[in-house]
């Protein structure tokens, strides 16, 4: 199971781009880790609509490794864990990737015990798993920590558990995947319900697992002793890179991009702030299309705040940063979830980018700004996208390096644009 990703590390931009066409979302990168993590639960599972994205190789290369035979033709996933063992898991490959985490329910469940070295912090900030632990520990396994692993064993207790999430979206999703089968009633207060998650919780209730979400963040599940041998889902589309193009399209469409499978649904508060900033685009609800208009001339100064859903995604807030440095007066970012998720913007700043970082959550940005080409160092996966899209309106010919970032998360994203007829070089 091998793929080839990361064939370049270097991409080189130049302005002035105009774009239009149709872009098609792909499935989204958060919420097809948590999937194919709870698809090592059946013997058989298939998962339709994955992104072919850096994570989702390695996550599969580290799940070969546990001996399941994986096969990923297209955008379906097949995984068959007949075999599956945990002697020959590779932890080495489990550091390249936070997500390692979503194996500790279907293998303690399976093993009843599992090491995984220990998700430290990342380019965007500090990122504990506190709420992991907890979560792990209420429902009966034993923690136990050597020098930078993270262990567990034991078995899952059939008792009534009450736990919080704390809105955490991964916690959240690995506490429901140990709900979802062990008899007993579990509550979860304070679950996250980005839509990611709850393509997990729509998946469980189509298994006849009873979960009901209610308006303020509670889950209660009453989960099935013994998953099916068998299970099918679909990944969604991506709202994040949706909203990516929203504003590729705001600031370079000529006249218009037209956006294929766009979530509008789980994007309502960043379009309301798009709106506001004066990005011109129409919606059609039916056929889940977004239109977006150039909107150079119209941009406007607004303060925004990320936040858990429904509110502004932290994921967006970069190239929402960028579409604001083309808007007339002074914005202000408030970074809220995570502390080095503004440092992306000292980097940024060599294209001229009027900021000043007031603490670790806030920024100020000043506009209009002619941005002007650099050399530019990918910071993270959504900083690094947003690179892409500074440099395709900045003067001159731009520079990004360690673009390896991007492809972890947007599935084609250079052929995506190209077909908008940008033009990027790679090198
Ligand atoms: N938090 C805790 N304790 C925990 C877990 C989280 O205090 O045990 C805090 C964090 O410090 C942070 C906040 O809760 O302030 C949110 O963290 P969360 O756990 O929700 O983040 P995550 O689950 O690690 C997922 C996405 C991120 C996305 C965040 C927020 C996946 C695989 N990752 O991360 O996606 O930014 O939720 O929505 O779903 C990305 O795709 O680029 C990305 C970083």
């Amino acid at each position: 199971m091998q793929d080839i990703f990361y064939i370049y590390n270097m991409l080189s931009l130049c302005w002035p781009q105009d774009l239009s066409g149709i872009v098609d979302i792909s499935g989204s990168k958060n919420a097809a880790l948590p999937l194919i993590a709870c698809g090592l639960f059946f013997e058989q599972f298939t998962l339709h609509n994955v992104p072919r994205i850096g994570d989702v190789m390695t996550f599969l290369e580290i799940i070969s490794s546990l001996g399941v035979d994986v096969s990923f033709i297209g955008n379906t996933l097949t995984l068959d864990t007949t075999n599956m063992s945990i002697e020959n898991l590779d932890t080495e490959l489990v550091k390249k990737i936070r997500v390692g985490i979503f194996l500790f329910p279907a293998l303690l469940k399976r093993f009843h015990t599992l090491t995984l070295p220990f998700p430290w912090g990342c380019n965007i900030g500090k990122r504990p798993i506190d709420e992991h632990i907890r979560g792990f520990e209420a429902f009966g396994y034993i923690n136990e920590w050597s020098d930078d692993m993270l262990q567990f064993s034991g078995n899952y207790n059939t008792n009534d558990v009450r736990i919080s999430a704390g809105f955490a979206v991964t916690a959240t999703e690995n506490m429901l995947m140990i709900a979802a089968f062990r008899s007993g009633r579990t509550t979860i207060e304070l679950a996250a319900i980005e839509p990611h998650v709850m393509n997990l919780v729509e998946f469980l209730r189509s298994l006849d697992i009873v979960i009901t979400v209610s308006h303020d963040h509670m889950m209660i599940i009453d989960g099935i002793k013994y998953p099916p041998k068998r299970a099918e889902t679909s990944v969604i589309h991506d709202y994040i890179e949706s909203g990516t193009f929203l504003v590729l399209g705001a600031l370079t469409a000529m006249p218009s991009v037209e956006i294929k499978n766009a979530r509008i649904n789980d994007l309502r508060f960043f379009l309301s702030k798009c709106r506001e900033a004066g990005v011109r685009f129409d919606l059609n609800e039916q056929t889940d299309t977004i239109t977006v208009y150039n909107s150079r001339s119209s941009l406007r100064a607004v303060n925004f705040q990320t936040n858990i859903y429904p509110g502004f995604p932290t994921d967006l807030q970069s190239p929402f940063s960028l579409l604001l440095t083309q808007a007339e007066w002074v914005s202000r970012v408030h970074e809220v979830l995570f502390e080095w998720r503004l440092n992306w913007l000292v980097e940024i700043e060599k294209m001229k980018w009027h900021i000043a970082i007031m603490n670790p959550h806030e920024a100020l940005i000043f506009g209009k700004t002619h941005l002007k080409w650099s050399t530019v160092s990918s910071w993270d996966l959504r900083a690094g996208v947003t690179m892409i899209l500074a440099g395709m309106i900045a003067r001159g010919e731009t520079t990004i390096t360690n673009v390896e970032y991007i492809d972890r998360g947007y599935e084609g994203i250079l052929g995506k644009i190209a077909k908008l007829g940008g033009k990027i070089e790679v090198i």
